[in-house]
């Protein structure tokens, strides 16, 4: 461990790379978000399970690999750059919903305190100058725009369908072949 004198923030020993003490809190705190999000949707997904919803629970399933994967990513910037990772106490998610739509409404707004998350870690990398945290950062914009836009949308079909199980059945079942998540990253920054 050394520390840089004049700049705010220590930096890590590293294998030959330098990354801000800051940087590695927030990634940290960041890995254990991504998995609680995991298990958020795991929770949700017994729910709707629970409900006779096997599509939309499938969905959940492929977002809690999804939710994995991300705090793969970001455990790979650290480990990448030599930094230690700590893995921390996972909370408990909620486990009870009123309604297919209180769920999506649920994921809608978890989604959007990621979202606010992942640009405060962008602040700090803005503040650093660190590049590499940026540059790894982007795939995460687009994510996020893309995680949004999908609970977003599934929410406000399910306030369409209101009370209508014919309907509601039919999203059930498109829900149902949603693809499967993709391989966990080898690399922070594989597309
Ligand atoms: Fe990892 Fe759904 O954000």
């Amino acid at each position: 461990m050394y520390s840089n004198s004049g700049n705010q923030t220590p930096l890590v020993e590293v294998r030959n790379m330098k990354i801000s003490q800051e940087i590695v809190d927030a990634i940290n705190d960041q890995i254990n978000f991504e998995l609680y999000s995991a298990f958020i949707y795991l929770s949700m997904g017994t729910w709707l399970e629970e409900q006779n919803l096997g599509g939309m629970a499938h969905w959940m399933e492929v977002q809690y690999q999804e939710e994995f994967a991300h705090a793969m990513r970001f455990y790979r910037h650290l480990t990448e750059r030599g930094a230690r990772v700590t893995l921390k106490t996972i909370e408990g998610p909620k486990t009870d919903w009123a309604s297919a739509h209180d769920v999506f409404a649920d994921a809608y707004h978890h989604e959007l305190l990621v979202t606010a998350r992942i640009y405060k870690i962008g602040d700090v990398a803005d503040k650093l100058g660190d590049r590499s945290t940026q540059s790894m950062l982007t795939w995460f914009y687009n994510e996020q725009t893309e995680e949004e836009a999908n609970t977003m949308g599934i929410r406000d079909k399910l306030k369409l369908i209101g009370n209508s199980i014919p309907a509601l059945l039919q999203l059930d079942a498109q829900l149902g072949t949603r693809p499967p998540a993709p391989p966990i990253p080898a690399e922070s920054t594989d597309p």
